[in-house]
């Protein structure tokens, strides 16, 4: 297939990307840099390109390309961020999609895979969360991304849109030889946070230690980038092969708190770090884990990566890069 991928320059994209390439696919990026990085992909096609302001741009790319699929991952991804400036969230995450999936009806493109999340359940009534359990975002970044995936149920409906909706759990780990890995321009996520501070011998703020887990911090469900992209390409067989919309969950299917997180991360590094828990943060849910049932028996996905290799190959990774992708 000829795919795009949207934000295919960010974390997640370069390792789509890759998965996509060596699956025999032919990719296209477009991103606008804001978030990515174009050293994450060196030769790959990337078309620099905002999907809020140049819609027209992007027409003009789907008239050349004649995309087969498109995989959505431009998107704001800053939790704490979208209470400050909720506007940058819905102007990003809401009109940059709403532009794109009316270019891909205009230019007859009806695939989609969309990069969702758990952030939809806010706080979920039962554990582990199923697709059909209630969603109530804590936060406006979840709600961009439950109304996008409402806008996706309405696009099918009247125009045939078949998109596959993957809600990820938290996303984490980088590539088995260290090559490439997580580089957000403000890090906002626990894993890298704490190698990245511990490296550094810096103190790590925990957001709360008074949440009714059985050691007080959060519980959150960890998935290695790696299962995570190989969970897309799957996404995208099923709908080449049966062009059915569907939602997922994607995780382990089993929670670690932060503080668990902090243990693993001092054993493998055999360090100390150096933690300081201060206030909840609002938006946090207490816990999130996933039933993966579904995706396991419908798409055969099969994660392979467990905490402990998210750990090894993100210190590989911060090690080799301690300042990201800049030199
Ligand atoms: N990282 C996680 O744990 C996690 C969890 C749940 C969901 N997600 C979702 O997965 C996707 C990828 O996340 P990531 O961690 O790789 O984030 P990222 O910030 O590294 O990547 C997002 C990319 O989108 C690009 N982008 C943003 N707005 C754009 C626009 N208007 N036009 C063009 N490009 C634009 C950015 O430049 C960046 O390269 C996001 O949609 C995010 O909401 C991520």
């Amino acid at each position: 297939m000829k795919i795009l991928v949207t934000g295919g320059a960010g974390y997640i994209g370069s390792f789509m990307v890759r998965k996509l390439k060596s699956d025999g696919h032919e990719v296209m990026i477009l991103d606008n840099l804001s978030c990515g990085h174009k050293e994450a992909v060196e030769g790959f096609d990337l078309k620099v390109i905002d999907l809020v302001t140049e819609k027209e741009k992007v027409f003009s790319l789907f008239q050349t390309e004649k995309f087969d699929a498109v995989v959505h991952m431009a998107s704001f991804i800053q939790m704490g961020e979208s209470f400050i400036n909720p506007s940058k969230y819905y102007k990003n995450n809401v009109i940059g999609f709403l532009n794109l999936l009316d270019v891909m009806v205009e230019s007859n493109c009806k695939k989609l895979v969309l990069s969702s999340s758990a952030g939809v359940y806010g706080n979920p009534i039962k554990l582990p969360v199923e697709e059909t359990d209630p969603k109530n975002p804590l936060n406006p970044y979840g709600e961009t991304k439950y109304v996008m995936e409402r806008m996706l149920e309405d696009y099918d409906s009247a125009y045939g849109v078949k998109f596959i909706s993957l809600r990820y759990f938290n996303a984490a780990g980088a590539a088995l030889d260290g090559s490439i890995g997580e580089a957000h321009p403000e890090e906002s996520h626990l894993i890298p946070n704490i190698i990245i501070k511990a490296l550094k011998n810096e103190e790590v703020e925990i957001f709360g230690n008074d949440y009714e887990t059985t050691d007080g911090t959060c519980i959150r469900d960890y998935v290695h980038v790696l299962d995570l992209v190989d969970a897309h390409a799957l996404a995208l067989k099923s709908l080449e092969e049966k062009n059915e919309s569907n939602v997922y969950n994607m995780g382990i299917g089993r929670g670690y708190s932060n503080k668990e997180v902090i243990q693993e991360v001092e054993r493998f590094g055999n360090l100390k770090v150096n933690v300081k828990f201060g206030p909840r943060r609002e938006g946090d849910a207490n816990a999130l884990f996933a039933s993966n049932t579904k995706i396991k028996k419908v798409l055969g996905w099969n994660p392979k990566y467990d905490l402990t290799k998210i750990i090894e190959t993100a210190f590989a990774w911060h090690k080799l890069h301690p300042n990201g992708y800049q030199k």
